[in-house]
Parts: C-alpha cells; sequence; structure tokens
C-alpha cells in the first residue's frame, strides 16, 4: 500500500492545519497508509551536532526516507511558513553521511494550508515552492489547496467542520494519491 507521510507545520495542540491534515487522512483510509511525522523533538539545527545525527533526527529521517509521498499541512506565519517547519527542512536536507544523499530529494510533495485570515497560506506556500524546488522534490503544484477565514467552518465546540472547502480537500487528496503513483 502507498505511504504517505503528513507534516503539519503548527505545533499548536489544537492547530487548524492539523485537523486539516487529520480531515484528508479520513478520506485516504483504507486507500493508502497515512502517517504523521512526530518532529517536536527535533533540536535546532546547529551544524556542531549534525554529525553524528541526534536520534530525533535519525527518527524523522527514517519516516521521510520510508514514505512514497509527503504531504504538508501549513499555516502562514508573517506571510512566511513557520520556523519549526524551516528548522525540519533544514535537517532533512543535509546529507545522511558522506556516502549517501539527503531522504527529500525525487520525492512528490503536496501543499495545503488554513488560516483564519484572508490570504489562505499563499504566501507561505509560495516559499516552501521555493525551497521545496531547491531540494529537488517533486512539488504538485497543481492542486494545492488554500483555506483562507477558518473560523467560518468550524463547529459549535470550535473545531473545523469543512463545508465549502471540503471537495477541494477531497479532490486534492485523490491527485496526490494519482501523482504518488505516477512516480513509483
Ligand atoms: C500568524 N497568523 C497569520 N495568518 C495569516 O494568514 N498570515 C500571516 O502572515 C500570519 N502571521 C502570523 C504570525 C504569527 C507569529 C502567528 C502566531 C500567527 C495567524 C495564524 O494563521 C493562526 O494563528 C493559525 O491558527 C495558525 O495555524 P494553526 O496553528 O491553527 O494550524
Amino acid at each position: 500500500m502507498l505511504k504517505l507521510l503528513f507534516i503539519v507545520g503548527s505545533l499548536r495542540k489544537d492547530s487548524f492545519n492539523l485537523q486539516l491534515a487529520q480531515a484528508a487522512a479520513k478520506y485516504l483510509d483504507g486507500k493508502v497508509e497515512v502517517k504523521f511525522l512526530d518532529y517536536k523533538d527535533v533540536p535546532f539545527f546547529n551544524q556542531d551536532i549534525e554529525f553524528p545525527a541526534p536520534p530525533a533526527v535519525m527518527a524523522v529521517r527514517k519516516e521521510v526516507f520510508a514514505a512514497d509521498g509527503i504531504w504538508i499541512f501549513s499555516p502562514e506565519y508573517n506571510h512566511y511558513f513557520p520556523g519549526v517547519l524551516k528548522n525540519l527542512l533544514d535537517w532533512l536536507s543535509r546529507p545522511i553521511s558522506a556516502t549517501e544523499g539527503n531522504v527529500l530529494g525525487g520525492k512528490p510533495v503536496a501543499l495545503s494550508g488554513i488560516t483564519p485570515g484572508m490570504s489562505g497560506t499563499c504566501m507561505a506556500q509560495d516559499h516552501l515552492v521555493t525551497l521545496l524546488s531547491f531540494l529537488n522534490m517533486k512539488i504538485m503544484n497543481v492542486p494545492r489547496l488554500i483555506i483562507p477565514n477558518a473560523l467560518t467552518q468550524l463547529d459549535e465546540a470550535g473545531k473545523l467542520r469543512l463545508t465549502t472547502s471540503e471537495p477541494f480537500l477531497k479532490a486534492q487528496a485523490a491527485s496526490f494519491v494519482k501523482f504518488v503513483e505516477g512516480n513509483n
């Protein structure tokens, strides 16, 4: 079964982006294997501690290596993507050893994001596209998912309940499965 790894660019417990990723995982249930990357213990990147890689870094590299595709769900912070995600990608961008490359090159990747504001993470995603292209990842540029005004799609308890955005998330999930299958 195809293996997708979800990376959420927010560490917040009630993150809208986490909830968006959980909704996508629900649509994909039974069709592909979905894992969520736990990277909260990855330290700040520092070349002084790069080799040997800290255990938390080795663990995330293993997860990325094993995945057929990566789906990033990220908020936008100050028109950029959050520093925790940049830190993770910096670690993942580095070679595993003197003879091995990094785990990101050639990997298919999809981008989605949701925000209470108007931008819908559009600018953060554009910055991600620049970075992920440089890292030689295979970006699914169409469709990307950009969801503004998150507060209009909440239930009574304040949890994300997609209405207008639901068909777009489903369509992106179906497209990404095809995109990743085409890469295998
Ligand atoms: C934000 N937020 C935000 N929203 C946006 O649409 N564009 C932006 O540039 C920013 N900038 C920004 C900076 C910082 C430091 C914070 C903490 C927040 C609001 C942000 O979208 C909101 O807090 C989301 O709920 C964060 O995503 P999660 O954690 O819900 O997934």
